[in-house]
């Protein structure tokens, strides 16, 4: 084709060409995810926005349709923007998106299925009084959108939440409704931040495990200003509309996230099907705008998560929802493997280690060498601490952990590893997982920024073990460490390390020597992207 294909994503979602951004609408209808998303059928930057369309019965294989909202009236005239599902009680969905208007004002429209008796839902209908929301007197008519899934409290309304901004407060504003057609605001915000723009508001109940009773909420905003998602979780309720995150998180700019790296504008949904909540994120490519339109396509969506309150109430937790595993191939197994300080060794076996999935186990044998967490970064985000101790500063525990799409003679390589400091004299640990891509290409002009962050794993309690996964797909990094607790997603664009001529090795930087128990390594096959069933998109 016309497009360069080289780095393309194998199991990624992307489609055969052009610009992409958020995911919108992600539901579960009559046996088919859907997925919705931000897409310029003309280009490969933003611009002509669209939703386009794609249907799967595995969240993994998908078929392409086309578009289903696009521009077509007044209140939508010049943009189709970023929205959500709602399926109603008597199973119909409903989508609610952000049009901009005729005057350029940011409006929330409502849309539903033309025939329902269509199971991929391709032709939309958008009611003649659209929009039914729209920016009253005070709201800033040019930041008002993203409106979230609907949910319905015990007085059998109807709520959602729309993202804006007051000067330098971002806000979740709240609108409540007995139809879906008459929306109302409530005067308090749901909750805000002196944090810039609130894009793509998230907001959606968590059972901990075990305790059916004890329901928490998780209100997740996207910052525009530094292109990062935080969430916090905690009390609301449906009488006085508020909603109380939990005293003991951190809130504004220090809040947690799902993904310390290239992730943003997410969005979750129930699964019925399999009775869990899935996360979808788009990640932007981190090339120039000229690579962009010289490789024909931009932007790619995050593996699918299923996502869920760790067992400790004290954060999120996210996995990449088990039908990816349906494409795993050849498998290479490593077990007990001694990793000394300054050692590397490759992984062989792989055929395809530029897409592949890697599951590893690491054991830090003597945590009494970790360094001294200099207390200057006490405060300081992990993502500083990082850039000064990159994958190839030496230390005492670690830096350990892979380095992928490597070329021969590692020329370029992307390290995904573990640092492990020692805090104060109370023997306590802080463990640094890190994504460094300062030597993942060849390439001019790429923003390579270092992804950090603090990951929760008591090394104590588990003898100076930290397990790691890390899917890679071409020019995809996407790593989840201690079972969940943190994930990092980082673009990188090597030149060397493409096709079959990537190669994959375990590192070990530190002074302490570092066991690897397990390491389980599989080839990815391609996913299917049927774009035949309809006209390829347009
Ligand atoms: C987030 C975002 C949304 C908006 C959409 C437009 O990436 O800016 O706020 O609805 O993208 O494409």
């Amino acid at each position: 084709g016309r497009a360069d294909d080289t780095l393309r994503t194998g199991y990624h979602f992307q489609p055969p060409m052009h610009w992409i951004n958020d995911p919108n609408g992600v539901m579960y209808y009559k046996g088919l995810y859907h997925l919705f998303y931000q897409y310029n059928p003309k280009a490969a930057v933003w611009g002509n926005i669209v939703w386009a369309h794609a249907v799967s019965t595995d969240l993994v294989n998908w078929v392409m349709l086309q578009p289903a909202i696009y521009p077509s009236a007044p209140f939508d005239v010049n943009g189709c923007w970023s929205g959500s599902a709602t399926v109603l009680p008597d199973g119909t969905p409903a989508i609610m998106y952000t049009g901009i208007d005729g005057d350029g004002r940011q409006v929330q429209n409502v849309a539903y299925p033309k025939d329902l008796s269509d199971p991929y839902l391709r032709e939309w209908v958008k009611p003649d009084y659209n929009p039914v929301i729209a920016p009253g007197a005070g709201v800033n008519a040019t930041a008002f959108r993203d409106p979230t899934t609907a949910w319905r409290g015990p007085d059998g309304l109807w709520r959602l939440v729309v993202g804006t901004k007051d000067n330098h407060r971002g806000l979740a504003v709240l609108y409540r409704s007995r139809d879906f057609r008459r929306w109302v605001p409530v005067r308090r915000a749901l909750h805000h931040g002196d944090t810039g723009m609130w894009e793509c508001p998230d907001f959606y109940p968590v059972t901990p495990h075990g305790v059916p009773g004890d329901v928490k909420h998780v209100l997740k905003v996207s910052l525009d200003l530094t292109r990062f998602e935080y969430y916090t979780f905690g009390a609301y309720d449906h009488a006085t509309e508020t909603y109380v995150p939990d005293a003991a998180l951190p809130d504004g700019n220090d809040g947690l996230r799902y993904d310390y790296g290239n992730f943003y504008a997410s969005k979750t949904f129930l699964d019925p099907a399999k009775h869990r909540r899935v996360l979808w994120g788009w990640a932007n490519e981190s090339d120039s705008t000229a690579d962009d339109v010289r490789k024909g396509w931009a932007g790619v969506q995050a593996i699918p998560r299923k996502i869920w309150l760790s067992a400790d109430g004290k954060q999120l937790m996210q996995w990449p929802v088990t039908e990816v595993e349906s494409l795993r191939g050849n498998h290479v197994n490593i077990t007990d493997r001694l990793v000394k300080g300054g050692d590397y060794f490759e992984v062989l076996g792989l055929t395809t280690p530029a897409q592949a999935d890697v599951e590893v186990s690491f054991a830090a044998m003597d945590l009494d060498k970790a360094e001294q967490f200099d207390p200057a970064w006490r405060g300081a985000d992990a993502q500083t601490v990082c850039a000064a101790r990159g994958a190839d500063v030496e230390g005492g525990v670690g830096p350990f952990g892979l380095w992928v799409l490597a070329s021969d003679e590692l020329k370029e390589r992307t390290a995904v590893f573990f640092r492990v400091f020692k805090d104060g004299d109370d023997g306590k640990h802080v463990v640094l997982m890190c994504n460094d891509p300062s030597r993942s290409s060849y390439a001019d002009h790429l923003y390579k920024p270092t992804f950090a962050g603090f990951i929760d794993v008591n090394v104590t309690e588990t003898g100076g073990k930290i397990p790691l996964r890390t899917l890679i797909d071409h020019s995809m990094v996407e790593s989840f460490g201690g079972h969940g607790r943190m994930s990092i997603l980082s673009r990188v664009y090597p030149t060397e390390a493409v096709g079959d001529k990537a190669r994959l090795y375990v590192f070990n930087h530190g002074e302490s020597d570092v066991k690897v128990t397990h390491l389980n390594a599989y080839d990815m096959r391609s996913a299917k992207i049927n774009t035949d069933i309809d006209q390829p998109i347009r």
